[in-house]
């Protein structure tokens, strides 16, 4: 493993996605409160994901952190296999479906580097995870080798010009008077592991340019919206004033498009 991608693994192998926040321990009872809480801060995951629609479908779900979506397509009836970069999340993972009964070939792997055969998927799906993989361009070329032609990828990567993009500049680089810092090098040193990439609705056209029928939406987030305690890292006096006056509404209707994430369906 190369240096830049032994930082991913060891941020994500200290604590998976949300589990600090969210996860209390590691009982059903644990996963069923992150799960829920996953969906109420996140809503919009449920119609992209479209988790019942995968029944006898050979999906694979890279990045599966907690591993609550990846119960939703095992509960589906999906033939599932998971994958992510590290140990702790495969853990996390067969523990809880375990827990519920279930059943996922689960293993460490890359998203760079696929251990498995071309065309053999007809979904992949992955949230949040191949923009922080050091060459994102490399995944998703074999996201696209290892479906079937008329699979689909389903894929959340974060979008540049984004209100967290923009408090983390604010933050990061005005208020330490250095404001010629530019948006990449602002998410690639505070927004989660080292080196962590966002895209323009362009870029991500090129990225997925093997594909057809790309269809590609922002959504508003949590983040965004300081609605959640998501910031934590973050935290200051000026952050919790913010969010005593931070104007969504202003913000929904406005701003709709400067949200973080960045769903994407494409089809092989
Ligand atoms: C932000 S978390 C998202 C996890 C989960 N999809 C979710 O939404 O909670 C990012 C995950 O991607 C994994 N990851 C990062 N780079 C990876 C790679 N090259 N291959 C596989 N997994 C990777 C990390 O280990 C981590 O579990």
């Amino acid at each position: 493993m190369d240096v830049a991608k032994k930082q991913v693994y060891d941020f994500w192998n200290e604590a998976s996605c949300g589990e600090q926040l969210y996860l209390s321990g590691t009982e059903q009872s644990d996963y069923l409160a992150q799960m829920r809480k996953r969906y109420q801060l996140e809503p919009y995951i449920e119609s992209f994901a479209q988790f019942v629609q995968t029944r006898n479908q050979d999906v694979l779900e890279i990045g599966i952190g907690l591993g609550a979506d990846h119960q939703r397509f095992a509960q589906a009836g999906a033939r599932l296999t998971g994958i992510d970069l590290t140990e702790r999340a495969v853990q996390h993972t067969r523990k809880r479906l375990n827990l519920f009964g279930l059943e996922s070939n689960l293993q460490v792997a890359d998203a760079e580097s696929l251990p498995f055969t071309s065309e053999s998927y007809d979904l992949v799906y992955s949230w949040g995870v191949l923009h922080h993989s050091p060459n994102t361009d490399r995944a998703i070329d074999e996201v696209w080798r290892i479906l079937r032609y008329g699979g689909a990828a389903r894929i959340m990567i974060y979008n540049k010009y984004s209100l967290v993009g923009y408090m983390l500049w604010l933050r990061y680089a005005l208020l330490t008077a250095q404001p010629w810092t530019g948006l990449n090098a602002i998410y690639a040193k505070y927004l989660e592991s080292p080196g962590t990439k966002a895209y323009t609705l362009g870029q991500a056209r090129i990225l997925f340019r093997r594909f057809s029928n790309i269809k590609i939406h922002t959504v508003l987030t949590h983040g965004d919206l300081l609605e959640s305690a998501a910031g934590q890292r973050h935290r200051s006096w000026l952050l919790s004033a913010a969010r005593r006056i931070w104007p969504r509404r202003f913000i929904k209707s406005v701003l709709p498009n400067h949200g973080l994430f960045m769903l994407i369906e494409a089809i092989k």
